[in-house]
């Protein structure tokens, strides 16, 4: 009966009988098996219209000789999770020292406010201020008690101390902003702020990185004009910013670039850029000033093998954006975490950890540091003084 079954249910079985037939098949098999694949994803290769562009790969490798910083590649263990659950997704903190209250805006579109116990104790209110019915990324607070919001759905917003929305601006150049990024108030009142594309929107902002070429702009506002300048442009996802503490420059992160680079706003180099800080240990996302003589900047991931191929080949790009299409990327985050560097750009010590990725924003508000997160429902709080950075041997 076993046998009756074999026959009719298994094709292999009834091929076994007739060896002549077994080699054709073999082959079969084995162009199934093998080339069909091969030709399928060539065609999809050839056909799919994606296309990358080269990245200025010898500006990402040029050679450094510069001493690794303190680090604690275990920034993990101490850390304390803030808000768990109630805050999503919390890309930028920032901290009014006026009031103690930490800003940070959500995937919700929810501007919240986070107001800790005590400096020891993890415990903590937070308060729904204001949704925007966007997605908050940058904030910055304004001259008159408002909170200037990088909204990457909306564009430029002012929240006013009356719990109004304005927006301030979404478009230069006649051209939209598609994600309006980060953001920073000058003490003149000037509004400096970054739109990281204008091809792609925050959804699909994997799809700038594979494609390589660069969206971003770097802007100003100014509320007495109303006047929106583009700055710099032709930047490759022009991300978190920062204007230094003597006024004199702003500094802004290029994400895939793995760099920093500060556009003076005053002086006889006003007008220009030079580059701050190159070949960061990880991605750069926001940058903030401590008032101690440092910047913190948040490092989404540590550069991997598949990036650095990515960044180099753009048909390691184009097969990674027909698996984001049809299988999903694998991922390739690890090794996130932040970075403190002095205000010459000197790097002082590195926090990260093998399990941490898609860290934001970081502030340092006394002992501690507090981290923002693109996926995380939660904010990262670390004591510092506790859990310190290490020399590198
Ligand atoms: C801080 O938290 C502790 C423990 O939960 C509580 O007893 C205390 O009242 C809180 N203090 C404030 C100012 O909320
Ligand atoms: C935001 O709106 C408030 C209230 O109208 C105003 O006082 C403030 O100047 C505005 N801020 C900016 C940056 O336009």
């Amino acid at each position: 009966m076993s046998e009756s079954k074999n026959t009719a249910d298994s094709p292999e079985s009834a091929t076994q009988t007739q060896p002549s037939n077994s080699w054709p098949s073999a082959t079969t098999s084995l162009f199934l098996i093998l080339i069909l694949p091969v030709i399928t994803a060539t065609l999809i290769y050839q056909l799919d219209s994606f296309d990358p562009a080269p990245l200025p790969y010898h500006e990402l490798t040029r050679r450094l000789t510069r001493r690794a910083p303190a680090h604690n590649p275990r920034m993990l263990r101490g850390s304390e999770r803030v808000g768990f659950g109630v805050l999503r997704a919390p890309e930028d903190v920032a901290y009014h020292s006026g009031s103690g209250l930490i800003y940070t805006g959500c995937e919700d579109g929810w501007l919240k406010r986070v107001k800790l116990n005590d400096s020891e104790n993890p415990e903590f209110v937070v308060e729904s201020l204001i949704n925007t019915g966007g997605r908050p990324l940058g904030l910055a607070f304004g001259l008159h008690n408002e909170v200037v919001v990088a909204d990457a759905d909306k564009g430029l917003l002012n929240v006013t101390s009356e719990g109004e929305v304005k927006l301030l601006t979404d478009e230069a150049e006649g051209v939209k902003f598609g994600i309006t990024d980060g953001v920073d108030v000058a003490v003149d009142g000037t509004i400096y702020f970054t739109d990281a594309s204008y091809k792609y929107n925050l959804k699909h902002f994997v799809w700038d990185f594979l494609e390589g070429r660069p969206y971003g702009r770097f802007m100003s506002y100014d509320s007495a004009t109303k006047q929106t300048t583009v700055l710099v442009r032709d930047l490759y996802f022009a991300n978190g910013l920062v204007v230094s503490p003597d006024q004199s420059h702003v500094i802004f992160c290029e994400t895939p670039m793995r760099r920093c680079r500060k556009y003076y706003v005053q002086g006889e180099k006003k007008g220009s850029v030079e580059t701050f800080i190159d070949q960061l240990p990880g991605l750069p996302d926001n940058i903030r000033y401590d008032g101690e003589g440092h910047y913190w900047i948040a490092l989404s991931m540590a550069p991997t093998l598949a990036w650095d191929l990515a960044v180099r080949y753009p048909f390691i790009r184009k097969v990674m954006g027909i698996m984001e299409k049809y299988t999903g990327r694998p991922s390739v985050e690890k090794n996130g975490g932040v970075l403190a560097v002095d205000l010459d750009g000197n790097l002082i010590s590195h926090y990260y950890d093998p399990g941490l990725s898609l860290v934001s924003s970081v502030i340092k508000i006394g002992n501690h540091i507090f981290c923002g997160s693109i996926i995380h429902p939660y904010m990262l709080r670390l004591n510092i003084q506790q859990y310190p950075t290490m020399a590198v041997a």
